[in-house]
């Protein structure tokens, strides 16, 4: 949540390396965007509500820039709210991702003297700086001290108009710097500096970096004193591809599934094996995850439950807290986050550890916070995701947690083997003329309707759960999963006259019990949409799968596809739905 970006080089640079930078970024908001340059002892500040993409400025080049990608948390969407926010002085301009949780606090104490501009938390960093300067005249020092005063997880960066320095602070939310070119530069993802160099530091928590014409240095936090620099060769590519002909990332996101799942088929077998290693020499075993990642760590329970025997817990990470009196040295807990970012997981993680647990991360950022603390990481390597649903990264979970059953199960090149059929099973639904047609039917069916609700049972009731998920975030539609046996115990009540209700039925998996769910919806008036190898007289509509090993990811392909459609109907932009941020950084 909230995207930061800045550099101090040699010579001037215009103001599109920042926004190209921050292009990077948009994943983590697109509320808003500002950026301000510094040179000469002059501050020149840009910004405005709308989306980096759009985003387009005039300021002088300079040879030292901040910029920001905003996701609202305190204060509407407006110009004034947008980052950065400068002091009164004009000598600093601040950008913030987190949550200063005693901002109300400061602001009363700060409020006479100081003028506001903003209805931000993230404003009262800015004047607290500039009290501090009064009597730190090092720049890293006056913002060491301003931070202690706040409360709350953040990363802060400030950009001195007088000194042309950056310095920055991190409790919390990611922080990435990296030198290339006699140039320092500063991110909160290091894809955005790709551009400029390949050798970033990840800053950790409880430290501060210092960008100075000179060069770069990092601090701790509570001392102030010089740290050496974990430098990291970051070796893979961000994915600078375009759309490749595709109208939206959400859509050829979808389609890269069956190269994903070969993919991980063909090169994730070691680790599969280390995780299933881990498995088995733990005790308890608890899968956290938030959003999409749950829901893959739920359809792992049963997969390790139906093809391993074991019995594993699944929690939200966020609700972790039922399991921690069993937490303990022979606990082992899989994390599962897409961007290995999430502020729950981290939590729940280091919670965990606290209590000796063993952690094993499944995600698909290398470097990210997640992954650096981790016992054991398994990368999903499906390529960046970049529309702020997760599609191909679910799937790639799945598929990992499969691998990682099978191997438990004693044979991983079965899996393998039906991995490589899934993909090409794929392939051919997703080329399949007719199945798109009957979804884009089914779009038109549904678009016009307030409520949805998707029946699953079995290892198909999470898959219910996350296509519902789809459904939600990217139409606004009012979805809900539910498990076909609770129908009776509450649900059947929201059943009126044409509600759309999606069965899934790709399997034998508890057949029979979808079938008459669906019946009972249907002579209620429910429109019943299946998802089955074969018509059957509940399903008034199917959207035809094959079944079998391929069911899991033919569900999830499809219900993805639903979503998509249905979205466009509906007007809604596919990889930007309102109030989202792909990465969750704050509580
Ligand atoms: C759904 C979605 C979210 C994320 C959730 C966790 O399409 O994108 O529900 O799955 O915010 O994010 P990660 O996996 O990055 O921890």
């Amino acid at each position: 949540m909230c995207g930061i970006y800045g550099f101090v080089a040699p010579e001037r640079r215009d103001s599109d390396t920042v926004l190209a930078g921050l292009r990077y970024l948009e994943y983590r908001g697109y509320d808003s965007w500002g950026v301000a340059m510094a040179d000469s002892g002059g501050l020149a500040v840009d910004k405005d509500i709308g989306s980096i993409a759009s985003a387009r400025t005039q300021l002088p080049p300079a040879r030292a820039a901040l910029g920001h990608t905003r996701w609202a948390t305190h204060g509407g969407v407006t110009q004034a709210n947008a980052h950065p926010h400068v002091d009164c002085t004009g000598r600093f301009a601040l950008i913030h991702n987190g949550i200063v949780e005693n901002y109300a606090e400061l602001g009363s104490r700060l409020r006479r003297p100081h003028q506001f501009r903003s209805q931000t938390d993230t404003e009262v960093l800015v004047h607290l700086l500039e009290e501090a300067t009064d009597s730190e005249d090092n720049l890293l020092e006056a913002l060491l001290a301003a931070f202690r005063q706040v409360q709350g997880l953040s990363a802060v960066a400030v950009l001195d108009a007088r000194s042309g320095q950056i310095a920055a602070v991190k409790n919390g939310s990611p922080l990435v710097v990296g030198w290339g070119g006699q140039a320092c530069y500063i991110a909160s993802d290091p894809v955005a500096l790709l551009d400029h160099t390949r050798e970033v530091t990840f800053v950790e928590d409880g430290q501060a970096v210092w960008l100075t014409p000179d060069g770069m240095s990092l601090h701790s936090m509570a001392t102030g004193q010089r740290l050496q620099p974990q430098v990291r060769h970051v070796d893979w590519d961000a994915e600078r591809a375009g759309l490749n002909g595709y109208p939206h990332f959400m859509l050829k996101e979808i389609h890269e599934q069956p190269d994903v799942l070969r993919r991980i088929a063909e090169t994730k077998q070691q680790e599969a094996r280390a995780l299933a290693d881990a498995i088995r020499d733990a005790g308890d075993v608890i899968l956290v995850g938030c959003g999409t990642a749950h829901h893959a760590a739920l359809s792992a329970r049963y997969t390790l439950a139906e093809i391993a025997g074991r019995a594993v817990v699944a929690s939200v990470a966020s609700e972790l807290s039922p399991s921690l009196p069993s937490i303990g040295a022979d606990s082992l807990i899989i994390a599962f986050s897409q961007s290995g970012e999430t502020i729950d997981v981290l939590e729940a993680v280091r919670e965990a550890r606290s209590r000796g647990a063993r952690i094993a991360a499944v995600t698909n950022a290398e470097g990210s916070a997640l992954d650096r603390f981790a016992d054991l990481t398994v990368l999903l390597g499906c390529g960046p995701e970049r529309c702020v649903l997760a599609t191909k990264s679910y799937t790639a979970k799945l598929a990992i947690m499969q691998m990682v059953a099978w191997e438990l199960a004693g044979d991983l090149a079965r899996c393998v083997e039906g991995l490589r059929a899934t993909a090409s099973q794929l392939e051919v639904l997703l080329d399949r003329e007719k199945i798109g047609r009957r979804i884009r039917e089914t779009a038109q069916l549904i678009a016009g309707d307030q409520h949805l609700f998707i029946l699953g049972r079995g290892r198909n009731y999470p898959l219910a759960l996350e296509a519902a998920l789809k459904i939600k975030e990217v139409t606004y539609m009012h979805a809900e999963g539910f498990a076909s046996g609770e129908l009776k115990h509450g649900v059947i009540a929201l059943i009126t006259s044409g509600t759309p209700v999606i069965a899934l039925a790709p399997d034998e998996c508890l057949r029979s019990e979808i079938l008459s769910a669906a019946a009972e919806v249907r002579a209620r008036g429910a429109l019943t949409i299946g998802l089955s190898p074969s018509a059957e007289p509940e399903l008034e509509i199917n959207l035809p799968v094959d079944g079998g090993e391929a069911a899991p990811y033919e569900i999830a392909v499809v219900t993805q596809l639903l979503a998509y459609e249905t979205a466009r109907l509906r007007g809604c932009d596919p990889d930007k739905p309102r109030n989202l941020a792909k990465s969750v950084t704050v509580k």
